[in-house]
Order: structure tokens, then sequence, then C-alpha cells
């Protein structure tokens, strides 16, 4: 189908995603709009609906003029966004109150009563496959009635934040599966609204919006888009996806070989899977992924590339320096500072663990850690050793899904992450495996998305076709000379935080945090 081009909008955390693709997949164009976050209190994250959609119509705006495509050959649009967020919507489907994030931390003690109401965090995994992280949309609900009751009373819709961009768009009220997954409401095996568990917490149903599969048509570019974007009425938008998902399936990950790895602020490990699987313990998220009949098991780490940003913001001034001197980037200085250590980090440990973790410790005490420090340590160690560490939080949870009984042929990364050189490295070793970085992984949920939206509209026959599009970028060789190294180093990783965990609460408690089941 030759001049036929596809949108992918991401609704992100820090800002909004705008791409073009061609029907080989080739990017035409993307840009970014950014948002701010506002954090009324300590552990609250929230941000205002309307700096969404301000961030799509400009972005859509930006991307006409600049790609300066036919309009008409646009075929159709899939939306990605971040996941667990709350938005409630009254009776005229008005926004009631800035939108709740998947990073607030407010309903720990509402995820609690959850379990309480359905008997036990087992009873809970019966119902949904998935425990109820405090992040969640459920606990979220439940904290708007107990806190805000006037405003629950009048909200007539919870929505998820790309599902709200999706009625501004195009006046349907619908999500998907894999979003809805991700508010712990939902029956992930049989991929529907679970109503036993909204009858046992008084969640009508109707406050809940339709859910479809991903790569299923739910409306059209509606009067008012269209004068807002520029994009002719009746485009139809497709499903989408909840980000962490979707932009694994932009990855390629639809076959169960393949693990996915992502290194941005928080870290991602994923696999594809051809059938419904058990969660172990529910300490990963298994979600509907976006082909009818697939599922999605991903553990997140919190601070991935936000360790190693926070390390760089913290302690490499000089690097800072050094960078404006020669022009360059401050990652450049850095990776060339950590390369000159050995694997291993001369005994050297780093633990990720700096905003608490999710997995495979659903901890919110958990801190991190330098481990192992002496006088033959200097910044080329402690900056590889952090890189490791990060690596070391992956394979925790790679270790997690092993158990689920797959084995893996390869590892595709995406993030900012995978733009080093030596981190992908780092992975190929530790995990003692290839890794490998695709065309339009960069892109993220937005690259995903224009792909379910390509195949909602039969450019593609199914996601599996789709993905062909995909270009090997960078192919990374583990070295066998590194093995034993990084084995030892992860087996001393593996005991740390058991180790140090009543230090971590000790912490806690001197913060007067509250610690979860
Ligand atoms: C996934 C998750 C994040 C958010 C924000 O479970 O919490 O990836 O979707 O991007």
């Amino acid at each position: 189908m030759p001049d036929a081009y596809l949108l992918g909008i991401d609704i992100g955390t820090s800002g909004c995603k705008s791409i073009l693709i061609d029907h080989q997949g080739n990017v035409i164009g993307s840009n970014v709009q950014e948002y701010s976050l506002l954090t009324p209190q300590p552990g609250w994250a929230e941000q205002k609906p309307s700096h969404w959609l301000s961030g799509v119509y400009a972005g859509i705006r930006e991307l006409l003029a600049q790609t300066r495509v036919r309009t008409d050959k646009i075929r159709s649009l899939g939306l990605s966004g971040q996941m667990h967020g709350l938005v409630a919507l009254d009776k005229d489907y008005k926004i009631l109150r800035p939108a709740i994030l998947w990073n607030d931390q407010r309903s720990v003690q509402q995820c609690q009563r959850i379990y309480e109401i359905v008997g036990s965090v087992e009873n809970l995994l019966g119902l949904t496959n998935n425990k109820m992280l405090p992040g969640y949309t459920g606990g979220k609900i439940l904290w708007m009635r107990e806190n805000e009751q006037e405003l629950y009373d009048k909200t007539r819709l919870f929505l998820n934040p790309k599902d709200y961009v999706r009625y501004e768009l195009t006046g349907e009220i619908a999500t998907e599966v894999s979003d809805a997954s991700g508010t712990g409401l939902f029956d992930v095996k049989k991929r529907c609204w679970c109503d036993p568990l909204l009858d046992l917490l008084e969640i009508p149903r109707e406050r809940l919006p339709k859910c479809f599969e991903s790569t299923e048509i739910t409306g059209h570019i509606n009067k008012r888009a269209s004068e807002l974007t520029g994009l002719p009425e009746a485009i139809p938008v497709v499903g989408g996806g909840g980000d962490a998902v979707v932009q694994t399936t932009g990855m390629g990950l639809v076959v169960p070989s393949i693990l996915g790895t992502i290194i941005g602020t928080s870290g991602i490990v994923a696999l594809g899977l051809d059938k419904f699987e058990q969660n172990p313990d529910g300490r990963l998220q298994v979600f509907c992924n976006n082909s009818v009949d697939t599922w999605h098991a991903m553990g997140v780490t919190l601070a991935a590339g936000g360790s190693y940003r926070w390390y760089k913001d913290a302690l490499c001034q000089a690097e800072k320096r050094m960078a404006e001197e020669h022009g360059c980037s401050v990652y450049r200085i850095m990776e060339k500072n950590a390369t000159a250590a050995p694997p291993g980090s001369k005994g050297l440990i780093f633990l990720p663990y700096l905003i608490g973790e999710r997995c495979p410790y659903a901890d919110p005490n958990a801190r991190g850690a330098l481990i192992g420090l002496g006088l033959h340590h200097g910044r080329s160690e402690i900056t590889r050793a952090v890189m490791e560490g990060v690596v070391f939080s992956l394979k925790d949870v790679y270790e997690l899904i092993r158990t689920m009984g797959f084995s893996i042929s390869q590892i595709r990364t995406s993030g900012g992450g995978a733009l080093s050189p030596l981190w992908r490295q780092i992975q190929a070793d530790v995990f003692q495996c290839p890794v490998t970085t695709v065309s339009g992984s960069g892109e993220g949920g937005a690259y995903g998305a224009a792909l379910l939206a390509g195949v909602g509209m039969g450019i593609w026959g199914n996601l599996e076709q789709a993905v062909n599009v995909l270009k090997v970028e960078t192919e990374t060789l583990s070295d066998p000379k590194n093995r034993t190294v990084y084995e030892d180093m992860y087996g001393v990783y593996r005991e740390l935080y058991k180790a140090l965990k009543p230090s971590f609460d000790s912490f806690a408690l001197a913060d007067q945090n509250i610690s979860l089941p």
C-alpha cells in the first residue's frame, strides 16, 4: 500500500510524543511537547489533562507542518500512554480534578484494604492475576472515595490518561485490554472487567469505559479535533496500548523467545506470552498484550536510567565541566570513564533502589547503596558499578520470568540506556546472550501505537507481520571471558537486599514511612 502513513501518539510522564511512520515502518517525523508534573504533597504525582491535550494538538500540527505529507494519506492513529493513571470525569465528561499518576504513592493503605476486602493477596491474584500496586488505578479510586467524597460522588467515569485523550479526539469513551490490565480491576485471563472484584469493592461497572482489543477501531477524529490538529475528520483511532506494553510491541516482542529490556528512567524487563500464564506470587505484572489471545509478563524497576542520572547530577560535576569544555555530552565522558574500569568494577556493587523498588521486591523502604568501597576504587569503578548495578536489577526480574519456564535466545533493548555501547555490552555479558537494538524502538510507545494503527487498518495482517518492518541496528555479543566475574558479582548482589533489609526498614521508620506487606 504505497503512500500510507500512520500516526502514533504517546502521552508520557514528561511530555507527549507524536510520530508519523510510513507503511514500511520508517519514521517520517516526530516531536515531543513537554509538560510539567505536579507534586502537591511528598509521594504524590499529578498532571493536568489539559496539558496532555495541548501537547497532542501542538504535536500533531507540528508534525504535519514538518513532514508536509498529504493528510488524506494518513490512514489511522494509535494511542499509547502512561499506565495506571486516574482521570475523573463528571456527568458532562468534564475533568473533576488533576489526574493522579502511576508514580503516585498515596493509595498504599487503600491497596492493603483491597487485599482485606477480597480476603488475601492470593484471592486477588485469582481474580486479576495481579497484585494491587499503590500506583494502580484501583487503589486510587478507593482513595478518592475515602478522601474526596464529594468529587467521587460527582464522578461519572474513571479513565486512563490516553483514553481521556481518545475521548477528546473522537468523542468515544473506550479503553483497550493492555491499559485496562494495569488498573488492577481487570480479569486479565478473560480479557474483560473483573465484575466480582468490582462488586466487592463497590465500584459501579458503568463508571469504567468499554474495553476493546488494542488493534480494534474505537472511534474517528471528530470535527473539533480536526480543527485543532489539522487532521481530516473521520481518521480511525485504534485502541492502542499502555506504554509499558506497547513499547515492547514496537520493539518486536511478539514471540516468547525474545526478552525486552528498557533502560529509561525506570527499567522494564518484558516477555511476550503466546498463552495466559499465572503470575509467580504476583511479583511480576502479567497483562493482556496488544494481539488477541496474547499476554505480556513484565517487571518494572523504579530507578534504572534514573540511578545513572542521579549519579551524574549528584557526583559528576567534573565530568560536566569537561563536557562543556569539549562541547560533548556528559554521558560520553562518563562512558569513557566507566570503560576504563574492568568488568565487575574491582569488586564494587551498586544497589539502584533510590526510590524504593517495585520488582522483584515490592518495597518502598528499599534504599540505594554502594557496597565494597576501597582505596583502590575511583571514578571509573564507581561509574561502571552504577551501570552494572542497574543491569543486575534487570537480571533479578529476568530470574523471576525464568521461573515461568521460559528460555530466551536474544535480548532487545531500548530506552536512553540502549544508546550506550558499554551498557549494551554489560547487558550481553551479565545475561550471556546477544543484545540487539532495532529501528523505531527509540521512539518509545508512539512507534508501537503507530504499528497497531496499521494493523487496525489492514496495512499489515497482524502484529507479527507488522514487526517485520523492524531493522536490526546494533548487535552486541556476550564476551565469554566476562561470564565468571559477572556470575560471582551477581551472586553477591542478590544477597545484599536481604542482608540490608533491616537497615532499610530502620531508615524508613526514622522517616515515618509505611511498609507494604
Ligand atoms: C508500567 C509503569 C510505567 C508507566 C509510566 O507498569 O508503571 O511504565 O506506565 O510510563
